[in-house]
């Protein structure tokens, strides 16, 4: 190792996931494939980087993850891209490319990118699980993508957990209630936090959702999106949540839910973790964006979707105590005390036969090996020493359990394995 040279660690607000870590993250994305599938989703998967329009005109330049958030870059050929810091607007673009018939459902699982100030449950670089409903606006669309995020979460095995909903309107009601949350606000703007005194003007909707005194106490008269609804949008909103009560979907009305896209039409929803800090505790949301596919160069078409971050969906699972880590453990260990040729050609056969095994390597000592073969969780041993290997056999050794060891013939183990998928002894 060279002295001057300080190892380089993961960038900051990123993370690696290794073993045993690793293996909830696959237990959550095969239950979340399998959910979403069932749903009629079929996985999508879109470049990790896009044109910057992509974002600046899918997300709005209003919202913060595009105004401060993206990790923006010029190619070596002079085209402006970004990594994506979400997946809907990504899915959208590529909707609009290749014209897929509609109604058309797409998964996705992806890494998304935000520069954002890192602290527990918040990263740089974090992870979504998530899908979108194009081409239908039937409400019945919106109360089935909603169900399916809560199927998720209870599969994970959470409880401690609410969905708010909200109807953030349509283009038809939404700008006479900006003009009137405006008027309603200018007056007061010296009162809302630092923050939204600057940001009011860009998008007056964020302060709703601001969570801070001076704005909760500037906006407490203020009027709310959902007593300005258009027709449309108020028996839309009702079907939705008439068909969360028929799926006996808990929800709880917020008015103040306003998601930090531009794009939302109509529908939004949040589901946050009762058992996680509160400034970090949304573990997922979503709603409608019926605006977006027309705003990326498509043809007017609904669309509805959720992202669920796959982090903070497990640190909720893990201050409720559910979905554990249960990494693979081998069904046997391969002691070799003759060389390690027996236990090369042993391996190759019982993996190809479909078996998880393990053995150690490097010519360790018998008492290394077993020490490995305990580490391993395995309950077998399947020794090989000078004797099975001038008989062809090898000798099964219980490594959990009382048991006799038993020595067999390799075919014969071979053969009982054919047959059974299993080590018969
Ligand atoms: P979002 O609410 O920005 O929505 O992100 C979805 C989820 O990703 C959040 O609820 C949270 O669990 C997780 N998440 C977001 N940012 C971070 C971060 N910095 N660190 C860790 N986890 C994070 C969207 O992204 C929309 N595309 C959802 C959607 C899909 N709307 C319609 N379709």
């Amino acid at each position: 190792m060279s002295e001057e040279f300080e190892a380089p660690r993961a960038p900051t607000g990123t993370h690696d996931v290794l073993p045993p870590e690793s293996s909830r993250w696959q237990s959550l994305l095969v239950l979340f494939a399998t959910l979403a599938e069932r749903w009629g989703f079929g996985m999508v998967h879109t470049p990790m980087f896009e044109d910057l329009r992509v974002f600046h005109r899918g997300m709005g330049e209003g919202s913060e993850v595009v105004g401060k958030e993206m990790y923006e870059f010029e190619d070596r050929g002079g085209r402006r891209l970004a990594l994506r810091p979400e997946g809907t607007a990504s899915i959208v673009r590529a909707f609009v490319q290749h014209r897929p018939t509609t109604p058309w459902r797409a998964w996705y699982a992806t890494p998304s990118f935000r520069y954002e100030r890192p602290q527990a449950g918040r990263y740089r670089q974090h992870h979504q699980v998530g899908v979108e409903a194009l081409g239908s606006d039937d409400p019945d669309v919106d109360v089935e993508v909603i169900t399916l995020a809560q199927e998720f979460f209870h599969g994970l095995g959470l409880s401690q957990f609410t969905l708010s909903v909200n109807s953030m309107g349509c283009s038809t009601c939404r700008p006479a209630y900006l003009d009137a949350l405006r008027s309603h606000l200018e007056p007061q703007v010296a009162s809302l936090c630092p923050e939204h005194q600057e940001r009011f003007a860009l998008n007056p909707l964020r302060v709703l959702d601001c969570k801070k005194d001076a704005c909760l106490d500037t906006t407490a008269e203020a009027p709310m999106l959902l007593g300005a609804l258009c027709e449309d949008c108020r028996t839309h909103h009702a079907r939705v949540l008439d068909g969360l009560n028929a799926r006996g979907v808990a929800w709880v009305a917020n008015e103040r839910l306003v998601r930090g896209f531009d794009y939302y039409t109509r529908t939004t929803f949040e589901f946050a973790s009762s058992a996680l800090e509160g400034a970090q505790n949304a573990i997922g949301g979503g709603g409608r964006y019926d605006g977006l596919v027309e705003q990326l160069g498509g043809p007017a078409t609904p669309g509805i979707g959720f992202g669920i971050g796959i982090e903070r969906a497990l640190l909720a699972c893990d201050a409720e105590g559910v979905f554990a880590a249960s990494p693979p453990v081998p069904v046997a260990f391969v002691v070799d005390v003759t060389g390690g040729v027996a236990a090369r050609d042993l391996v190759a056969s019982l993996r190809s036969m479909g078996l998880f095994v393990e053995r150690a390597y490097d010519g360790r000592s018998m008492k290394a090996q077993f020490k490995a073969a305990d580490r391993s969780g395995a309950p077998l041993a399947l020794l090989i020493g000078a004797d099975e290997l001038a008989a062809g056999s090898v000798t099964i050794r219980a490594l959990r359990e009382q048991r006799d060891q038993v020595t067999k013939p390799l075919g014969e183990l071979l053969n009982g394995i054919e047959q059974t998928g299993e080590i018969q002894w």
